[in-house]
């Protein structure tokens, strides 16, 4: 049976074949994504998966209501796998905010689900880290947010020769939009010739921004001009003084697609433009106000990094690291009469922290140390009976070939010193 279009298997390292996943590669991003969030002072969150359609509705926009998985279930409600995280935290947050300290700093990794054309880039499924800051709406907290984003990025290795946050303004676009159209109507219409931009034709574009009023040549002009609002020269300045000027540019192509930003936003791009974005974000101050139907007004910015981007821009920057999940130990069987005494030194060893493993049933010497080398194990260790009777271990080091026979009290802790040695 094969998996659907556009969902992804994940195996352990080495991956079988091309077309599936490595599972040590995401949990190596969903590592450095968690440090980084911690470092920032950020608390992890999730929610369910599976909501109410109706979270979407409200104010996602229609091209992501468009994508929705959704069915009505058995209890006749309407629901929506979630196709983002953010309506998700606006609720969560909306429901308990009196409980937390503002401002508040929340990461989130969730699985989302859009049904969207299959592509380079886009599934339709994917991982995202979602860092949001609610509470506060200062462009301080832009600029940490931002921060957080080129932090997370740089602790898998990009470098500001990799990637480049285009920073940009709902605001100025807002402007833009209100001093040639009275008909908010069309404002949403209008931020999605815009998004769409950098991919559509020139033409096709022209078309569009001619219906509704407007003239491809002025906005062009307007992109081009590129002068940043107060709230962005606040940013960059915030940015400059940390020493990260060199990640942002202002860049008004950018508008972003959803349609409850409100200020800033925000995406990150690989600098040759082979790939699509990698995150993108921004200040989203109604949205809790919208979903709690008033009853909690708390503004917001955020940001969403998807792992699809991410792992095919790491790849092809060689900046994933080689994965072989080694043991610290192979416990070899040669004595079957000694297996509950392997089995107990096993559980030890365990116990104490190491990661060890052993063959179910009797096996070859030769075949049990054949796969001690191929799980890359540090140490092979072996109960055996000692001429006077007494049970020692007798533990071999794999990288430098030493051999030692020690008691079995003391085999956890030499076992522990010589890995910590080894780690070194
Ligand atoms: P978004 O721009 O829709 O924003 O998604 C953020 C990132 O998720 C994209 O830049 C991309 O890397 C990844 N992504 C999105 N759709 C797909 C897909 N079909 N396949 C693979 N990757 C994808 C949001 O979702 C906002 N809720 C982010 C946010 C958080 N804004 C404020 N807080």
């Amino acid at each position: 049976m094969e998996r659907l279009p556009g969902f992804r298997d994940f195996y352990p390292e080495p991956v079988p074949t091309q077309d599936v996943w490595s599972a040590d590669a995401r949990n190596h991003i969903f590592a450095k994504w968690r440090l980084t969030a911690r470092r920032y002072g950020f608390r992890e969150y999730d929610g369910p998966p599976l909501e109410p359609l109706e979270l979407y509705t409200v104010k996602s926009g229609d091209e992501i209501v468009g994508q929705l998985y959704s069915f009505t279930d058995k209890g006749d409600r309407s629901v929506a796998l979630r196709p983002e995280m953010t309506p998700t935290l606006a609720r969560l947050a909306a429901a308990h905010e009196r409980n937390y300290k503002k401002p508040i700093k929340w990461f989130a990794i969730p699985q989302l689900f859009r049904y969207e054309r299959q592509q380079k880039g886009r599934l339709r499924e994917h991982f995202q880290f979602n860092a949001d800051i609610l509470g506060e709406n200062d462009p301080a907290a832009d600029a940490e947010l931002i921060s957080l984003l080129i932090d997370s990025l740089r602790a898998l290795g990009l470098t500001a020769d990799d990637f480049v946050i285009r920073l940009s303004s709902r605001n100025a676009w807002q402007e833009f939009f209100n001093a040639r159209c009275s008909d908010q109507f069309k404002a949403y219409s209008f931020y999605q010739i815009i998004d769409k931009l950098d991919r559509e034709a020139p033409a096709e574009s022209a078309g569009k921004l001619t219906a509704l009023g407007f003239s491809l040549s002025e906005v062009t002009e307007f992109i081009q001009g590129g002068k940043p609002t107060k709230e962005l020269e606040a940013v960059l300045q915030n940015l400059a003084a940390r020493g990260l000027s060199d990640f942002v540019k202002v860049d008004y192509n950018v508008i972003r697609g959803l349609a409850y930003y409100t200020g800033v936003v925000f995406e990150a791009f690989d600098k040759k433009g082979q790939f699509r974005a990698v995150a993108g974000g921004g200040r989203y101050d109604n949205l809790v106000k919208l979903i709690s139907r008033g009853k909690v007004d708390l503004s917001a910015i955020g940001f969403g990094m998807g792992d699809v981007v991410l792992l095919e821009l790491l790849k092809e920057r060689k900046l994933l690291p080689r994965f072989d999940a080694g043991l610290d130990a192979f416990c070899l069987i040669e004595d079957e009469t000694l297996r509950p005494e392997s089995l107990r030194l096993v559980q030890n060893l365990r116990d104490a922290g190491l990661a060890v493993d052993y063959l179910f049933v009797p096996a070859k010497t030769d075949k049990q140390f054949k796969r001690a080398v191929e799980r890359n194990a540090a140490h092979t260790v072996k109960v055996e009976r000692m001429s006077d009777g007494q049970l020692a271990l007798r533990m071999k080091s794999l990288r430098t070939r030493d051999e030692t026979v020690v008691s079995l009290t003391d085999a956890v802790e030499r076992l522990c010193r010589a890995t910590a040695m080894q780690s070194r």
